[in-house]
């Protein structure tokens, strides 16, 4: 292996190689521990662009906007989403669906979904949302009393999970997570970590129990889809009703009930971790801010006056709760890492350096995004940075002042906690929907503290590390 490296450190049509002691291994440990940290190291080395090997896979590295435009714009035949996750997904999400069929179809599916997620959904969305919230620290254990403690690792992704199968799937999804449906998620849920990325099939429990998870559930939404179909009781409630009026491809094919069955998973899968993550950092984050707390409280006191129901209306008028989202997907990234397959040999912009095919080439916004050379105090969690917007609204313009710098739009902005190009979120709207009705339910009803956790990097999302809790206090009014 050394020579190996020695021999492909002398070719120069070859993006350095990050050297390494283990074969196969190569740089998984400091990569998979602390990947800006190991990022900005090699950057020292090598520059903005870089290889390194994971798990006998090269990965190639390009850090920076200039890495952002080459890899998320690339051209649709020379890199490949699906064949670089499908081995993780298509276990989970099933077949026919997102990275298990060809681009063009997910682009379809995409669209597809979308129609569930408009303004005029997020205006029915709101007050389900927040009266899931409210049932929640109503009647969670954790939550019992004036004050006590709570571990947001386990509220969040059970809020998440509430708020988007209730608006997303409908009421009689919801009620099932009240029964032992619920284990079934989170069977699934164990099937998508970043073991089952490297090894897709092993012969262990855990595996039987993601595939029975995902038999079970796709099945009980197919009979849902099944049922609403006999009864002719097809609407415009969620995205359920949506995929069921319109999931015909262009070709005049139409999406199986089993596909849709699957594509409601893969979408809700798409939102849950990432969403639960972000309100876990924002609540671990305010709870360090008691200034900010009492800004948003007088914030949405302001915008609602003695109501206390938020309208996605309200939600438009309250910059202070949505810049304290944009802030908290500035410092935590959901997804450290996004990859793709190189199926042509690419070749890096301005140099002489080619990826060969097979390889992979690696985009981290989260890289950008928590670097000086974009955001001053990167590492300071303020909200407030956001702030001066100069012409964040005006569409003619390529770039957005902010201030402290001006940053371009578009795929090459140093922003993209959401992708960018052909595989970009689908789920940005709805996501700020469902994370403002959460943030303004909390800061209605508590006042909190917390000391912050470190990032673990370690599963699918970048999580806080345990304990991860806050203190909190109902507010007398
Ligand atoms: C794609 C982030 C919430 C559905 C993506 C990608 C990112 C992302 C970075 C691009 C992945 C890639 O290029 O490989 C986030 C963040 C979220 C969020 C930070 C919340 C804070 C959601 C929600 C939904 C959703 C709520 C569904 C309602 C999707 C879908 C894709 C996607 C369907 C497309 C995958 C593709 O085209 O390959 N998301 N997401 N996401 N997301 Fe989200």
């Amino acid at each position: 292996s050394i020579v190996w490296q020695l021999l492909y450190s002398l070719r120069n049509d070859r993006v350095p190689l990050v050297f390494y002691w283990i074969p196969w291994l190569g740089s998984a440990i400091p990569y998979g521990m602390q990947p800006y940290e190991f990022f900005a190291q090699c950057q020292q080395k090598y520059g903005d662009c870089f290889s390194f090997l994971l798990l006998g896979k090269v990965m190639t590295v390009y850090l920076g906007p200039k890495g952002h435009e080459f890899i998320l714009n690339a051209k649709l035949n020379d890199v490949s989403a699906e064949e670089a996750y499908t081995h993780l997904t298509t276990p989970v999400f099933g077949k026919g669906v997102i990275y298990d069929c060809p681009n063009w179809k997910l682009m379809e599916q995409k669209k597809f979904a979308k129609v569930a997620l408009t303004k005029d959904s997020f205006i029915k969305y709101v007050p389900i949302i927040r009266e899931e919230v409210l049932n929640y620290v109503n009647s969670d254990s954790q939550f019992r009393g004036k004050k006590g403690k709570v571990n947001v690792l386990k509220s969040q992704p059970e809020i998440t999970i509430f708020t988007a199968s209730r608006t997303l799937l409908g009421e009689e999804v919801r009620s099932m997570l009240n029964t032992g449906f619920a284990k079934l998620y989170s069977d699934l849920d164990k099937g998508f970590t970043p073991i089952n990325f490297v090894f897709p099939n092993l012969p262990l429990p855990s595996y039987k129990r993601r595939d029975e998870a995902h038999n079970i559930i796709s099945n009980t939404y197919m009979k849902l889809i099944n049922k609403r179909k006999q009864e002719n009781d097809i609407q415009d409630r969620d995205l359920v009703d949506a995929l069921m009026k319109n999931s015909t491809y262009k070709d005049g094919t139409a999406m199986t009930e089993r596909e849709i069955a699957n594509l409601l998973i893969g979408v809700l899968m798409g939102g849950q971790h990432t969403s639960a993550s972000t309100s876990s950092w924002f609540l671990l984050h305010l709870g360090e801010r008691p200034d900010l707390q009492e800004e948003l409280y007088n914030e949405i006191k302001s915008v609602l006056g003695d109501r206390k129901e938020v309208t996605y209306e309200d939600l438009q008028n309250l910059p202070l709760v949505n810049n304290t989202i944009k802030e908290t997907l500035r410092l935590h990234m959901p997804l450290h890492s996004i990859f793709r397959k190189v199926m042509n040999p690419l070749q890096v912009p301005d140099s002489k350096m080619i990826v060969p095919k097979g390889h992979y080439v690696l985009v981290s916004p989260g890289f950008a995004m928590t670097n000086e050379k974009y955001f001053p105090n990167a590492n300071t969690f303020e909200p407030h940075r956001w702030d001066v917007s100069q012409n964040a609204g005006s569409s003619d313009s390529d770039t957005v002042d902010y201030g402290f710098g001006t940053i371009t739009k578009g795929v090459s902005s140093p922003y993209l906690p959401f992708g960018g190009g052909r595989h970009r979120c689908i789920g940005e709207q709805f996501a700020y929907t469902q994370l403002g009705t959460i943030l303004v339910t909390f800061i209605q009803t508590f006042k909190w503290t917390s000391k912050l956790p470190k990032v673990d990097y370690s599963s699918m999302v970048t999580l806080p590390e345990e304990p991860a809790e806050i203190e909190w206090e109902r507010r007398a009014d």
